[in-house]
């Protein structure tokens, strides 16, 4: 009997076994199942078509990689915001950094010369508790700057549109691929990266920037097209850097108008932010460049800036992020009170 049992036991013990070796070996590719279709559905949706077997086989990797990762995140303690596939989930994150930043972080040596100026907001008091500047029709819709790194381009251009509706009472969508091609000779250099004071000063040079429905985006760099450029739909008389290091100073410009802002932006966190207001960790390695277009607070207290981003509606807040203003470190939440500028008019 004693043995009858043993051997009972033994038989279920071995069953149990082989039931939880077969749900495993049955779970596992039922998420690799789940992912292959999620990866599929993804390429469908974002257009991505590779030239064989072996790259979809290696984007799939990392694909896969980077969507456990953003569920891990999105799982695990709630710091107010979320992560979320975009059409970056293909793109390890130094082939991101790589391709979608571009804000040349300027040794002293290359700082323009014209940038020298004073802050002429620095005695300006009245401002609003809260300010979004795409309420006051001041801001075009969000670009896409692709492949290319061109955010110091898109970051000038949304600061010039921007004042050019302050002072003209119009808002027009002006050509950031006029900067690419044309402003060559300086310190910008199209997708390779460039600065916004060097843009401004391009731009005075030639007394003002086209139309984007004049001198469309082409996402990469072209001869410089003379026939457009003669047409100078708006222009600026100067421009001017926000005190370094002083969100107090940034929060003075961007009550005035929308302000072109450098960041850290190529952390994973920043790669594919959704949603809420950003508080992720990053540091002070600004590589990257969009526009502030205001500010404000969350129901719960959380103060925050609005950025404009140039990487499509898909990211973030169909295409803003609100980061966490007024931290304890002087350079801002990812160094983005470090090199901030606006142009005037
Ligand atoms: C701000 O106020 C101070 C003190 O009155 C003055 O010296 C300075 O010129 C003012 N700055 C601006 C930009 O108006
Ligand atoms: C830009 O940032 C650098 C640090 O990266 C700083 O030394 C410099 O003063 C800043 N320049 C301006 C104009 O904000």
């Amino acid at each position: 009997m004693a043995k009858q049992n043993q051997l009972s036991f033994l038989t279920s013990a071995t069953l149990l076994v082989i039931i939880v070796s077969v749900s495993e070996t049955l779970c596992r590719p039922l998420e690799e199942e789940h992912l292959l279709k999620q990866h599929d559905e993804w390429m469908a949706i974002h257009g991505r078509i590779y030239k064989d077997a072996a790259e979809k086989a290696k984007r799939y990797e990392i694909f896969k990689e980077n969507v456990k990762r953003i569920n891990a995140f999105n799982n695990g303690k709630d710091v107010g915001y979320k992560l979320a596939a975009n059409k970056f989930t293909d793109l390890t994150n130094e082939e991101f950094r790589a391709s979608y930043t571009g804000y040349n972080r300027r040794p002293t040596s290359v700082l323009p010369s014209m940038a020298a100026k004073p802050f002429k907001y620095a005695n300006f008091t009245a401002i609003p508790a809260t300010l979004d500047w795409r309420t006051k029709k001041a801001v075009t819709s969000v670009k896409d700057q692709g492949a290319c790194g061109s955010c110091w381009a898109f970051s000038a251009v949304a600061a010039m549109e921007g004042i050019t509706m302050l002072k003209k009472g119009k808002l027009v969508s002006l050509s950031v691929q006029e900067l690419l091609d044309c402003d060559v000779n300086g310190k910008d250099s199209g997708c390779e990266g460039g600065y916004m004071d060097s843009a401004f000063k391009f731009i005075i040079s030639k007394g003002g920037l086209t139309t984007e429905a004049n001198y469309p985006y082409r996402g990469n760099e072209r001869t410089c097209d003379t026939a457009k450029t003669g047409n100078h739909t708006a222009s600026i008389t100067g421009y001017q850097d926000v005190p370094a290091n002083s969100e107090k100073a940034l929060l003075q410009a961007v009550a005035n108008q929308p302000v072109s802002v450098a960041v850290e932006g190529g952390g994973f966190d920043f790669q594919f932010y959704s949603s809420g207001v950003f508080t992720g960790s990053c540091g002070t390695d600004i590589d990257h460049a969009v526009t502030a277009v205001g500010y404000g607070k969350t129901s719960s207290g959380t103060k925050y800036w609005l950025l404009k981003n140039s990487w499509g509606t898909g990211w973030g807040e169909s295409g803003y992020m609100r980061i966490q203003r007024d931290v304890s470190s002087r350079t801002g939440l990812c160094g983005l009170a470090m090199n901030a500028s606006y142009p005037t008019a």
